[in-house]
């Protein structure tokens, strides 16, 4: 049936990794494999180098022209592969942990003198919670970097990562002669003084053939033999079944920059890496191949054109067909809904398409209908799960500096609210309106935002505030929850779906008031079972 066979062509994964590793480099090279692209950088980078706002709305601007940067779609030995885009920046963290739940593998680039940094740990720990298959692409291999030993070691304490290594280096930086492919049994060497081009492969299957010396030199090839001999000792052998339920991960290691390594990677991807996989709602799992389509936002992209204000809702298939021109159920609105001219992506353009399937990101123009998170049906009441959100780590009151403008203020902070920018608290005590971000340069975006495209000016006031933790308790009329919303309503307010949240000022008073109110449970992420 086609149907199936188009679901099981299909990977959609994510590439994550701490700015400057190498993702955008590994995305292109991907890209230039796939025959999507022509030549290197075609792909926008999403770095915002100096940390500027400036250069942040650079990025969006160019994105609302070229939107299809958010989702890459290339295809490869008739395998369709979807690349979704997550941001590097740690102020747009939260973006990235959406994008996590869309995604049904990762690849996590790693560069090999710095090891594993900071949000590579963040972004790591998200997968690992939720299960999600990794494979590690160690970068950079070109300069001198840590040992692979030691390296490998850093990736399983720092990551808790159970490590298998399907290649492996010949020598580093200056020294680098090539990779020896455990998983395909093969060698790829640089070739000549310029080191920018591969060799032929060469297949050996057995490492202690003369073969090897004459290659690599005897020094060289007596090294490879006793690693990977090491390796063999050290490393379990790689499951594909344990690498599925991510509790294996594999390790490449090459240079992205000098495309080396690259197409084993690619090669291994796409023979082990998961097809698209059913989800968990509130009511129940979903299996990509039902008949009946469902599906999920789990981004919202603004048009930074005043002009054409419309939004592009990105929607991840989940089961079924997506059909153009087609009445969808919006569930949280419980409203039908018809879309003329859904957008598909590919490398470097959209375009409108017929029919989309499961694991295929699907961009719905949007005037103001959806929210991170809403669910799409053909009538079924489904609500999908896993778009939480996290306690911000700065929290400011938002003040409105021209009266004029309160309408165009309040349904600014409530759109951009819906795109995830940023999360609003409104205080139980006087209905305040509190905006947590996870970095300072959000606060920024916003104040630009507001003012360029809904014409609204707002001030900031600092407020004290440590952690956000989500309120939940079984019996509504006890004396120990009532007497807690008297005590603390001064710290108690609404998130944006009404949910109630405690923001405590300290970590002593965070303790403190879980200790004395121990029915009551204080959760870190607004969603929970
Ligand atoms: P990111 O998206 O993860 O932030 O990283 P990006 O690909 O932009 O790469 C960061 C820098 O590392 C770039 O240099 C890129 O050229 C370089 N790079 C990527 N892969 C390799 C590799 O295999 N070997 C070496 N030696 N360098 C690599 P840049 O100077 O910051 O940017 P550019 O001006 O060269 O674009």
């Amino acid at each position: 049936m086609n149907f199936i066979k188009e679901i099981n062509r299909r990977r959609t994964f994510g590439i994550i990794s701490h700015p400057d590793a190498g993702k955008t480099t590994l995305t292109e090279k991907l890209l230039l494999f796939g025959g999507a692209i022509q030549e290197a950088g075609a792909v926008k980078s999403n770095k915002i180098k100096k940390g500027a706002t400036s250069d942040f709305m650079e990025i969006e601007r160019q994105r609302g022209i070229s939107v299809a940067t958010s989702v890459l779609a290339f295809e490869y030995n008739g395998i369709k592969i979807n690349i979704l885009d997550t941001p590097g920046h740690k102020d747009f963290a939260e973006d990235t942990f959406r994008t996590l739940t869309a995604v049904d593998s990762v690849i996590v680039v790693i560069d090999v003198a710095k090891g594993v940094e900071e949000q590579t740990e963040k972004l790591v720990e998200v997968c690992r919670m939720r299960n999600i298959p990794m494979i590690v692409f160690i970068n950079k291999m070109d300069r001198e970097g840590k040992d692979a030993f030691d390296l490998l070691d850093e990736i399983e304490q720092k990551l808790g990562l159970r490590v298998v290594p399907l290649s492996f280096p010949i020598g580093m930086g200056y020294d680098f002669k090539g990779i020896y492919n455990i998983w395909e049994k093969n060698l790829d060497l640089f070739s000549g003084d310029s080191r920018k081009d591969i060799e032929e492969t060469i297949e050996i299957n057995d490492l202690t053939s003369p073969e090897l010396d004459k290659l690599i030199g005897e020094k060289a090839a007596q090294t490879l033999r006793d690693e990977i001999e090491l390796v063999d000792g050290i490393y379990p052998q790689f499951n594909k079944e344990e690498y599925l339920n991510g509790e294996l991960q594999p390790v490449f290691f090459g240079s992205a920059l000098n495309n080396f390594g690259v197409r084993e990677l690619l090669d291994c991807f796409v023979e082990i890496a998961p097809k698209p996989r059913p989800k968990n709602s509130e009511q129940r799992l979903v299996r990509p191949d039902e008949d009946k389509f469902t599906g999920f936002v789990f981004k919202i992209h603004a048009n930074m054109d005043p002009n054409h204000r419309n939004r592009l809702a990105f929607i991840k298939v989940v089961s079924g067909e997506f059909k153009r021109n087609t009445q969808y159920l919006h569930v949280r609105h419980n409203k039908k809904l018809k879309f003329s001219s859904p957008n598909a992506f590919f490398a470097e353009k959209k375009e409108i398409v017929d029919i989309s399937y499961p694991g295929d990101i699907v961009g719905l123009q949007d005037t103001g209908n959806f929210k991170i998170g809403d669910t799409l049906t053909e009538g079924e009441i489904l609500n999908y799960k896993g778009v939480p959100s996290f306690s911000p780590e700065h929290f400011r009151y938002i003040n409105n500096a021209d009266p004029l403008k309160s309408k165009q203020l309040n349904k600014g902070i409530d759109q951009l609210m819906d795109e995830g920018v940023a999360q609003l608290f409104t205080l139980e005590l006087n209905g305040r309106k509190v905006i947590g971000t996870v970095g300072a340069l959000q606060y920024e975006v916003i104040q630009y935002r507001l003012e360029h495209e809904y014409g609204a000016k707002c001030i900031y006031e600092n407020l004290n505030v440590y952690k956000a933790s989500w309120i939940e308790t079984d019996d509504k009329k006890s004396e120990e929850y009532n007497e807690f919303l008297r005590v603390k309503q001064r710290f108690l307010a609404k998130d944006k779906r009404g949910q109630l949240v405690f923001l405590a000022d300290s970590p002593f008073s965070l303790q403190m008031t879980q200790q004395k109110y121990k029915n009551i449970k204080f959760h870190s992420t607004s969603e929970f079972d």
